[in-house]
């Protein structure tokens, strides 16, 4: 047991309401608690203390490491974002939000899951055109489970200097590792492209076969997020890697509504989302589309002074849109 000084320091904190004494002799508490080799009681005190286990390494005594660099060049390999957007910010099909519902439930019952030997889904795999949601989807995550966005920057990993590539990813795998966070590998297939690939050189199928590795032997404390909308360019090798794979498609009539009820939001407006006139002018259209056409009808409505979107303003903003779509679909 720890030492009367330490018992009297610990109650004489806590009465105080002193939450920074209080959890600086608790932290000597479990440090003395550990060095008398009390594993259990120390792992169950900090549990109490910190909560969950990955708060961990939120808690002020071990705060996030840097992000780490290239050694070569300098670079960032990873860019930390504090996430902002929710669940309810995200228009999904029904499949792919009870897939993001199932990850966060197991992730806030993970030491339930733990004391069965089970581990929350902590490999993903997001794959779809773009603009439907895919990196929103993995902000949604972070901030849904009190994490930090950790987006790893595919240019700044891949490195021209052999061998050099495995060893950034090394790196991030490291930092993904001792760090809680969400972190997404945003351009997957720029990593983990088909072994077979004709242009394939060797150091291409190391880099594969160093991603392949890392990620079976991934054992950390964030959760992993590949993200890429050439699914097709995949190795088959490195589907089977993930948990969960959660593919994200534009929006059908029904998600198209509630994105525009949604984006909307606050707006006034002389129409109602639902009418069919309203939805023919978005058909087609990504997420991140619709989200630009009405962000251009709102500006309009601003600067001429009014008060009321209109469909006028859409049909503007619709019809600027055109030239993008068709070099989209031309691709
Ligand atoms: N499903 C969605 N629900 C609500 N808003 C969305 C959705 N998808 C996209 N958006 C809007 O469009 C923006 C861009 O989308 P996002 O970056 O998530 O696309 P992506 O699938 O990651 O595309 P890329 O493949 O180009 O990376 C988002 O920040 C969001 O504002
Ligand atoms: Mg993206």
């Amino acid at each position: 047991m720890a030492t009367g000084k330490l018992l009297r320091q610990l109650i004489k904190t806590g009465v105080e309401g002193n939450t920074d004494a209080f959890r600086a002799a608790s932290e000597e508490v479990i440090r003395e608690e550990r060095a008398k080799q009390h594993h259990l009681l120390a792992n169950d005190l900090e549990r109490l203390l910190y909560g969950r286990p990955r708060d961990f390494a939120h808690s002020p005594s071990r705060p996030m490491d840097k992000a780490p660099v290239d050694r070569e060049r300098n670079l960032s390999l990873l860019d930390l974002r504090e996430p902002v957007r929710r669940l309810d910010d995200a228009v999904l099909s029904d499949e792919t939000r009870s897939a993001v519902e199932e990850v966060l439930q197991e992730h806030h019952h993970i030491e339930r899951l733990a004391s069965y030997g089970l581990r929350a889904a902590d490999r993903l795999l997001f794959y779809g055109p773009p603009g439907c949601g895919k990196t929103l989807t993995a902000e949604v995550i972070a901030s849904e489970l009190g994490l930090p966005l950790a987006v790893v920057r595919v240019d700044a990993v891949v490195s021209s200097y052999l061998g050099e590539t495995a060893a950034n990813l090394r790196k991030v795998f490291d930092f993904a590792a001792s760090n809680a966070a969400v972190v997404l590998f945003d351009e997957f297939d720029a990593l983990a492209k088909e072994r077979a690939d004709e242009a394939d050189h060797g150091e291409l199928r190391r880099v594969v076969n160093a991603v392949l590795q890392m990620m079976d032997a991934y054992l950390g404390r964030s959760v992993l997020i590949a993200a890429t909308n050439h699914e097709t360019m995949l190795d088959l090798a490195v589907w089977r890697r993930f948990e969960e794979v959660l593919l994200f498609e534009p929006p059908n009539l029904e998600q198209l509504r509630r994105l525009l009820a949604l984006k909307l939001r606050g707006v006034r407006r002389e129409f109602e989302v639902e009418d069919e006139t309203v939805t023919a002018l978005f058909k087609g259209m990504t997420h991140a589309d619709v989200e630009r056409v009405l962000r251009r009808a709102i500006k309009d409505m601003v600067l001429a002074g009014k008060e009321f979107l209109t469909l006028g303003h859409i049909e503007t903003a619709a019809r600027r849109e055109r030239p993008r779509q068709v070099r989209q679909r031309g691709k």
